[in-house]
């Protein structure tokens, strides 16, 4: 396989991303410590989960956490939802400040175009501003004018396959001065079924100036996928999402294909270690409870394949200690011989 040419990657304001490679922000999964854990392993940029603006707007403690970005993981962009100028623009100000809930001052802030879960888009946010583009450009400009950080959008292809228009949004979005546009190729009415739609990634490409970044996101789960994508579509970056669950590498694994360098997989031994400092950071930033049970999904992603597998992810599922769950793994760990 070629390497793929992406001659020194792109800018999104003053933050280089040397191959385009991003962590897709997802609720409920990408927190402050897998971002990092991400970071470590090549992603080049990561963005928060989605954070309500009404929520900021109503001074939710929460949420304010949610917004938390650690210092190792910096770049970091900062994702808000909403569909009301002025509460987008509160949060935009807010998240920018100074004494941010952020912690320090993200990367950027990103607007939500593409959540479809119903809760959301039936308050007319996430993926439902695709269908009022006067209302999405309206959000755009009222952030614009509410931050000096740059503002980036995350759209879909469109609200369903009738109605695709990814390309008027982002030259909307374009017109306005963002610094970047995500797009992952599918519709609203596809949630996370395929195919990815690579023709509107390549189209939204052809329509805004080349000094916007484009980034394209769907399915993306090795360096041959990243590949494919990006010859076809010609797009400057691509976003990983579930691509990443239990596999931070996969950054690394394009960046070594982009450079036409050999890349060597982690030892199940490796991965382990990897998981286990991961729920320490979990353990450290949530707290006992809470993070045992986000840590139980990452631990049952990490152990994906590895032999006996089976039965260890069962016996993590019940696992109610952060002790519980190094005396099932450490064990486990010492038994690998692939180290
Ligand atoms: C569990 C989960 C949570 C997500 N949360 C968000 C979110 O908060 N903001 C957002 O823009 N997209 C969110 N997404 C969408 C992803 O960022 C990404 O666009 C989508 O999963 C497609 O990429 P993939 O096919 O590589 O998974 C979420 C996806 C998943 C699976």
């Amino acid at each position: 396989m070629t390497e793929t040419s992406n001659a020194g990657g792109f800018f999104i304001g003053k933050t280089h991303l040397p191959h385009g490679l991003m962590l897709a922000p997802m609720a409920g999964v990408t927190d402050a410590a897998f971002r990092a854990v991400c970071r470590r392993f090549g992603a080049e940029y990561t963005v928060t989960e989605m954070i309500s603006a009404k929520a900021l707007w109503y001074h939710d403690k929460k949420t304010a956490v949610l917004a938390r970005i650690a210092e190792d993981e910096m770049p970091c962009a900062v994702q808000i939802f909403g569909s009301e100028p002025e509460i987008m623009a509160y949060a935009a100000r807010t998240l920018s400040a100074p004494d941010t809930p952020c912690t320090r001052i993200p990367a950027a802030i990103d607007i939500n175009m593409g959540c479809p879960m119903p809760k959301i888009v039936n308050n007319g946010d996430g993926s439902a501003l695709m269908k009022d583009p006067v209302l999405a450009g309206n959000i755009i400009e009222a952030v614009r004018a509410a931050t000096d950080l740059p503002v980036t959008i995350k759209i879909r292809a469109g609200w369903d396959a009738s109605s695709k228009n990814c390309t008027e949004i982002a030259k909307i979005a374009a017109a306005l001065g963002v610094s970047a546009i995500v797009v992952h190729g599918r519709t609203r009415s596809q949630l996370y079924a395929p195919p990815v739609d690579l023709d509107c990634i390549a189209a939204v490409m052809d329509t805004v100036d080349s000094s916007i970044p484009v980034i394209g996101n769907g399915d993306i789960y090795s360096y041959s996928d990243a590949h494919h994508m990006m010859e076809v579509t010609g797009c400057d970056g691509v976003m990983v999402a579930r691509g990443a669950y239990g596999n931070p590498w996969i950054f690394s694994e394009i960046a070594h294909g982009m450079d036409g360098e050999d890349f060597v997989p982690p030892t199940a031994r490796e991965r382990l270690e990897v998981a286990l400092s991961h729920l320490d950071r979990l353990l450290l930033y949530k707290g006992g409870y809470t993070g045992i049970q986000e840590g139980r999904k990452h631990l049952a992603w990490y152990t994906k394949g590895f032999p006996g597998s089976a039965a260890l992810r069962a016996e993590i599922m019940h696992a109610e200690t952060a002790e519980q769950m190094r005396e099932l793994l450490v064990p486990y760990l010492e038994k690998l011989t692939d180290a």
